[in-house]
């Protein structure tokens, strides 16, 4: 399978923060903000294998600023590690004061997909093309942080 840059899959995708979405304090809810992380995350990972993909996990998630009732906030998404079947996103969270202008960086976090077929079975997609020495450092610390969680699974369900 031919590789592909990650430039190719990248992508933002801008929500603006409803009461809907926010709770009493009229700040957003954790949760919707990791929605529309996972479903920035999980189109990466569909433009890169050009297949259904399901979120296997997620890592590091940090909440670093409230997000607000009226805020426009932008998700950015891209990969940082394809596997076999397996693919990792960063996803980065920054909102603006619509009138103000201002921007903070709110969150970021890791997204662990798998690119499924018909019969909801892993299947192959194509691989990440590495162009410089940046993104080599990024793919090896994915690889390290895959390798670690995928042990810490294995020792968690022995210890059940
Ligand atoms: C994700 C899912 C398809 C994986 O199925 P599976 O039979 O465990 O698949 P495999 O063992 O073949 O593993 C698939 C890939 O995940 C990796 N993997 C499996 N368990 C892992 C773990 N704990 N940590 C990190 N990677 C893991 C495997 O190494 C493999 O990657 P590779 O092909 O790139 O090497 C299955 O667990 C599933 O459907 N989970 C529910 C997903 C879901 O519903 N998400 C919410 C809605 S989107």
């Amino acid at each position: 399978m031919q590789a592909k840059r990650r430039s190719e899959s990248a992508l933002t995708m801008t929500q603006i923060v409803l009461p809907a979405h926010a709770n009493l304090t009229n700040t957003m809810y954790g949760g919707e903000l990791m929605k529309l992380m996972d479903a920035a995350a999980g189109l990466v990972g569909m433009r890169h294998s050009r297949r259904n993909v399901v979120t296997a996990g997620t890592s590091q998630i940090s909440f670093i600023e409230p997000i607000l009732v009226g805020d426009l906030i932008f998700c950015r998404a891209e990969l940082t590690y394809v596997g076999r079947t397996s693919m990792e996103a960063y996803v980065d969270v920054t909102a603006e004061t619509v009138i103000e202008g201002i921007t903070k960086h709110v969150c970021k976090g890791y997204f662990f997909l798998v690119a499924i077929d018909e019969d909801h079975r892993p299947i192959e997609v194509p691989p990440l093309e590495i162009e410089n020495e940046k993104q080599k450092r990024i793919f090896e610390d994915a690889r390290a942080r895959i390798t670690y969680s995928k042990e810490h699974a294995r020792t968690w369900l022995l210890r059940r």
